[in-house]
């Protein structure tokens, strides 16, 4: 059984890769990530949950990595914005400008990617209605 005090040694699956880490149990994903392992696309922005800016996919499903424990994702397929490089879904953002100020770019991103592998039968108004 892991040890939940002080810090702890996680193994986290990230963009395919595993990444050894250090983190204390109260350690929130999205703290980990960015601090820890340097993957900035997932950002902080309100912190409880409201905004998006921190969405990754855990096991191809779009969480808010400002609620999760790190420790809560072991074992699980954690995609980032940085995961998404060259996918269509990248590309098609690229292409058609669609960035705003930038700040939740990957939260759009990695929803709508998700959505994509989920529902490819999709159209503009249940993808709008989603997101
Ligand atoms: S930072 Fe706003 S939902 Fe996580």
């Amino acid at each position: 059984m892991k040890r939940l005090s002080g810090i702890t040694e996680l193994n986290l699956l990230v963009n395919g890769e595993r990444r050894a880490v250090a983190a204390r149990p109260s350690d929130t994903l999205l703290r980990v990530l960015r601090e820890e392992l340097g993957l900035t696309g997932a950002k902080a922005g309100c912190e409880n949950g409201d905004c998006g800016a921190c969405t990754v996919l855990l096991d191809g499903l779009p969480v808010k990595s400002c609620l999760l424990l790190a420790v809560e994702a072991e074992g699980h397929r954690i995609t980032t914005a940085e995961g998404l490089k060259d996918t269509p879904v990248q590309k098609a953002f690229l292409e058609f400008n669609g960035f705003q100020c930038g700040y939740c770019t990957s939260g759009f991103l990695l929803n709508a990617h998700s959505l994509i592998a989920a529902r490819p039968e999709a159209n503009n108004e249940t993808d709008r209605e989603r997101l």
